[in-house]
């Protein structure tokens, strides 16, 4: 028999009770759940509020580490980098690939461009040519249409770019598209473009309808969704990072900076050729990515699979980063389209969002995308540079071996004894736990020992 637990009318209740249905539902130990999801209610009642407001339904906050690399030079300028991430070793690769890139020139971007696009899906029966031969005239209604929309984007320097009428009816029958680019400044621009679109939506049919050229045509245009499109590879920023191949002689003991130079381009190649390996390699830019795109307030998963996409622009899915040595020069770049914001949304609603801005100087929507392609591109540099000279898990699980420490409810001077006692060890599950038995075993032995003295 199937479970039913459906419930009627659940967003219009108060937190406590959503809160106690769910504990009833679902709890193994009502008492210990409430108490977890009461904790992490925030103390200030009205941030508590803004907060709930930026969801539904929400009965606690889910909280993540917000923590600083600090040391990037980016195009003559050091910033320290907010990042939001629960995986260990990430803001550390973060911050040591800054400081190494900080010696040797830091980080140069370049925006190439900053065109997001929107589209109308439309279904038409009627004559595609005829409204060809109108495009100049629809395009200057659909422009007036929306001109009280578009005025304030216009006066930043933004708006609507261009308008394009595609036919894809050889794909779908009868279908469609006017597709539009917008320029939207400093905002992420979602709200505005998908505004301007429903506008535009409503804009063809009344020219479809009134223009006198269709009054024989009888077919009405019938808009299926009017909506931006996060794949903006036209909204794109170049990183670099470059430096002669012997000034990577010190990043590894065992290997002179020629045969680092050497294996870390062909990692890179290995991740333009194999799709398997180009997706953790991608993975590992996306970690620096998220984490300061989550930091300040923008829209992560609009970022990744945007990247993902243009990660794939040629049919197959490839290394987003891009690695050449020519006459003695080492060359390390990556090329991504990141449609983000500084003004607007989130950004200004959440206080810790606000704070990452604040750190990063204000930056306009064009710094933030440099500092971004930054942070994948310092982020990529660290994993591959570990992958190739002394392996991923050294640094690792060393970073991860607090993690193992807390799952195992150490406390403080057994966290600090083992990590006196990995410095030079390998940490796994397994050894750590060795440890701490021996460690905890040792000490109810000295403890008994004080005891039988103390009784002496
Ligand atoms: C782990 O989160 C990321 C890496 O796997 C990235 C890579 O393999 O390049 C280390």
């Amino acid at each position: 028999m199937l479970e039913k637990n459906v419930i009627a009318g659940f967003s219009k209740w108060p937190k406590s009770k959503k809160i106690e249905w769910l504990v009833e539902t679902y709890a193994s130990n009502s008492q210990e759940m409430t108490r977890d999801l009461k904790s992490f209610w925030h103390p200030g009642e009205e941030l508590q509020r803004i907060i709930d407001g930026f969801s539904e339904n929400t009965v606690s906050n889910y909280v993540l580490p917000y923590g600083i690399a600090p040391n990037f030079m980016i195009d003559g300028r050091n910033y320290a980098i907010p990042m939001v991430i629960e995986e260990s070793s990430v803001v550390a690769a973060a911050s040591s690939a800054a400081k190494f890139w900080a010696d040797r020139g830091g980080f140069h971007t370049k925006v190439i461009d900053t065109r997001k696009v929107g589209q109308v899906h439309f279904f038409w029966k009627g004559d595609f040519n005829l409204l060809q031969t109108h495009q100049q005239e629809l395009k200057n209604a659909l422009t007036k249409q929306v001109a009280s929309l578009t005025a304030n984007m216009r006066k930043r320097g933004g708006g609507v770019l261009d308008l394009e009428l595609l036919d894809l009816s050889l794909q779908e029958p009868n279908y469609y598209q006017l597709r539009v680019a917008f320029e939207t400044c400093d905002s992420m621009g979602a709200n505005f473009i998908n505004s301007v679109l429903e506008a535009f939506a409503e804009g063809l049919q009344g020219f479809i309808t009134q223009h006198p050229a269709f009054s024989g045509n009888t077919h009405e245009i019938d808009i299926l969704m009017s909506i931006l499109s996060n794949y903006t590879p036209e909204c794109l920023v170049e990183a670099w990072v470059e430096c002669p191949v012997e000034d990577l002689g010190v990043v590894c003991e065992t290997m002179d900076g020629a045969s680092f130079a050497d294996r870390f381009a062909k990692a890179v190649r290995v991740a333009q050729i194999d799709p398997y390996r180009a997706v953790t390699h991608n993975k590992g830019i996306f970690n620096g990515i998220d984490a300061i795109v989550l930091a300040t307030g923008n829209d992560f998963r609009a970022i990744e699979a945007c990247g993902h996409a243009y990660a794939a622009r040629d049919g197959q899915y490839r290394s987003l980063s891009k690695c050449e040595i020519v006459d003695g020069k080492f060359r390390f770049s990556l090329e991504i389209p990141l449609a983000v914001g500084t003004v607007g949304g989130l950004t200004v609603l959440h206080p810790l969002a606000k704070r990452t801005l604040e750190v990063l100087g204000n930056p306009s929507a064009r710094e933030l995308m440099s500092i971004i392609a930054s942070v994948g591109l310092a982020q990529n540099f660290a994993a591959v540079r570990s992958l190739v000279t002394t392996g991923i898990q050294q640094g690792h699980m060393k970073l991860h071996l607090l993690n193992i420490l807390n799952h195992l409810g150490a406390n403080e001077t057994e966290t600090t004894a083992a990590q006196t006692f990995f410095e030079e060890k390998t940490v796994s599950h397994a050894a750590v736990t060795l440890f701490l038995e021996g460690w905890r075993e040792a000490a109810q032995v000295s403890k008994g020992v004080v005891m039988a003295v103390k009784k002496e």
